[in-house]
């Protein structure tokens, strides 16, 4: 089939690539979409080079998945243009709270796909989320998760290009001992931690952790109740979260080891010596949601704590979007 990326000289649009090639994903002809910046730039695809085009000269008829992964404000604005003429897949958190719009993570509630009708958009959840709803699902249906507290460590990734940029440019500035300039992010990133991630709401809540709270919801039970603290670190790739989940029933630290094991898209690491245990430098170009530190809180009843992490750029983005079209293929929506 034919396919499009917006912002395919991005962050996520660069791993989109990498991910459909990975995937041979059965493509006809890719059509790779940006800015007039960057538009007669030369990118290598599929063993064939492609130049960009610019987002506003292209003709959405000509393919039948567009994948968006150029923010909130150009999906706003072209989704809807581009799916007067084909399927929308979007990373931006532009249309996730959309109740018309299917929010997927495909292991979890891929049977809320068929809802992309209403709209011809679906849109990809939060970079921490994924992760979350992933591992929390098999739980959640074993033992009916009641609470969740999440306490995020996320890369500079999750900030775009230019997030990645700041923290090698800051590193070297503060080994050269030289004055720090931040320009992305709020603080120094460099030998730091950000507990600030996107704005601040009224409630003193940033809007990333609203995100959270809203997609969890969305995604795996609108009865669950969620709080969090989302945090940026000097990390280049993959996210992680220290995840405390507070069931209705009775859980078993065995059976919980033994289901993550064989749930879809689950790896557990979780081997209570040195190094037993995942890493962000470890998820980094991995397709898993790792899960290790699986332990009980002893705090509480009905409680256990995990330590959860995945390459934001893949499952956290781009994998979930392929994943999606993926989904669209297996269940016979693709061109209907
Ligand atoms: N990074 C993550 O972990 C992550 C995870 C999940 C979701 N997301 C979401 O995915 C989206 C992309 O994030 P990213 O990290 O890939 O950002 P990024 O690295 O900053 O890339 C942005 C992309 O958008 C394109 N773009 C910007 N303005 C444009 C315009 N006017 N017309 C057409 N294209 C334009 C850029 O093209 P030029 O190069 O031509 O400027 C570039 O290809 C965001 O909505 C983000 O929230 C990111």
């Amino acid at each position: 089939m034919n396919i499009a990326i917006v912002g395919a000289t991005g962050n996520v649009g660069r791993k989109l690539i990498e991910v459909l090639e990975k995937k041979n994903f059965p493509i006809t002809e890719a059509y790779l979409v940006a800015s007039s910046n960057s538009a007669g730039k030369k990118i290598n695809f599929l063993g064939k080079e492609h130049s960009v085009i610019d987002l506003e000269q292209f003709d959405f008829s000509k393919v039948k998945i567009a994948f968006f992964a150029a923010g909130s404000a150009i999906a706003e604005k072209w989704a809807p243009i581009a799916a007067q003429k084909t399927i929308v897949i979007d990373n931006s958190k532009f249309f996730r709270k959309d109740p018309e719009i299917p929010l997927i993570v495909p292991e979890v509630n891929s049977k809320e796909l068929s809802k992309f009708k209403n709209k011809n958009i679906i849109a990809n959840a939060n970079c921490s989320v994924i992760p979350i709803v992933v591992a929390l699902k098999p739980l959640h249906d074993l033992y009916n998760v009641k609470r969740i507290v999440a306490s995020t460590y996320q890369s500079v990734s999750g900030a775009g290009k230019a997030g990645m940029d700041e923290l090698i440019f800051q590193t070297r500035e503060v080994l050269e001992n030289k004055n720090v300039e931040s320009r992305h992010f709020t603080k120094q990133i460099a030998f730091n931690v950000i507990p600030h991630i996107d704005s601040f709401l009224e409630n003193g809540s940033t809007k990333e952790e609203q995100k959270n709270h809203d997609e969890i919801k969305k995604i795996l039970d609108n009865k669950i109740n969620i709080t969090s603290t989302c945090v940026r670190i000097p990390v280049l790739v993959s996210h992680s979260i220290s995840t405390n989940v507070e069931f209705h029933k009775k859980y078993d630290l065995d059976e919980i080891r033994s289901v993550l094991s064989t749930s879809p898209g689950c790896k557990v690491v979780d081997e209570q010596k040195d190094g037993g245990y995942v890493t962000p430098v470890e998820a980094e170009n991995r397709f898993e949601t790792f899960i290790s530190r699986i332990r009980s809180d002893a705090s509480q009843p009905n409680t256990i704590n995990l330590w959860i992490v995945s390459d934001n750029l893949l499952k956290g983005a781009a994998l979930n979007a392929v994943e999606i079209a993926e989904a669209l293929i297996e269940k016979d929506f693709y061109g209907k």
